[in-house]
């Protein structure tokens, strides 16, 4: 059965909401049905394209990988990150909305930003395209805030956020994901919105939890944050496979007459 933003709402309070990302019609149909939610996230800028950051994940790049994403799952509810640099005015912002929406099948769009954001995430909304809000450490700013910082450490940022989600659910967003935001912090927005948070880096106190899936199967060892648990050693695995492979194109064992035609 389709996950929808009624499934998902359904749950706050009674179920917590499994997420992770796929950028593949391959991986997304190993996913499809088993996780709630799918975000194909700008990560992959980092984690399959070899990016420093997200930053130059482009909107046809995006799309591209959304198209793949939506032809392997049918169930999970889908949701696609808008990169960098692809909402900076309100028009612009729905026009890359739109693009998304008539381009794939996603369910939803998610873009990163607080309060200021709220306006434009409105008039999205109103075109009829469900949001998804991402406020805390935000990737998309990692090059002006010099680095990826955990939020909610001063009572300024406590504020800022509270007042940010407050300000996202009023303008129209169907869930927040809370990204590197403290303890604490997590569980008073979380208890103060009516729709549900989805935590990375940010405790048990969220609705939901989602993690990038190269990362919580051992693939990306580039940085290793602490809130990731790793539920694989995929590099270990994939690296024993290859190598018997090798050894066996090399000694003549690959291919038998079995695998000959
Ligand atoms: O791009 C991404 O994968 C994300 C998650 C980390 C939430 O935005």
């Amino acid at each position: 059965m389709k996950t929808t933003i009624a499934t998902l709402q359904a749950k706050k309070g009674t179920e917590k909401i499994a997420a992770i990302t796929a950028y593949d019609a391959l991986f997304a149909t190993l996913f499809d049905g088993h996780i709630d939610v799918i975000l194909i996230g700008d990560s992959l800028n980092m984690s399959f394209g070899g990016k420093e950051d997200t930053l130059s994940a482009s909107l046809d790049t995006m799309i591209y990988h959304a198209q793949a994403v939506c032809r392997g799952a049918k169930q999970s509810f889908l949701i696609a990150d808008m990169p960098f640099g692809s909402y900076p005015d309100t028009q612009t912002a729905i026009n890359n909305a739109l693009k998304f929406y008539q381009q794939t099948s996603v369910d939803a769009i998610k873009l990163e930003g607080g309060k200021e954001r709220a306006e434009m995430i409105s008039h999205i909304v109103k075109e009829g395209i469900a949001v998804i809000g991402h406020i805390g450490l935000m990737p998309q700013f990692v090059r002006a805030e010099g680095g990826y910082k955990i939020k909610g450490k001063t009572q300024k940022e406590v504020q800022y956020l509270l007042q940010s989600a407050a300000a996202l659910q009023e303008a129209g967003v169907s869930m927040i994901v809370l990204e590197g935001v403290t303890t604490a912090l997590a569980a008073q927005i979380t208890q103060s919105l009516e729709i549900p948070t989805i935590g990375i880096g940010s405790s048990k106190e969220c609705d939901g939890q989602i993690l990038v899936w190269s990362d919580m199967m051992g693939l990306f060892g580039r940085l290793k944050p602490k809130f990731v648990r790793q539920y694989l050693n995929g590099t270990a695995l994939i690296q024993e496979a290859l190598k018997n492979y090798i050894q066996d194109v090399k000694s003549g064992d690959f291919p038998s007459p079995k695998e000959s035609y």
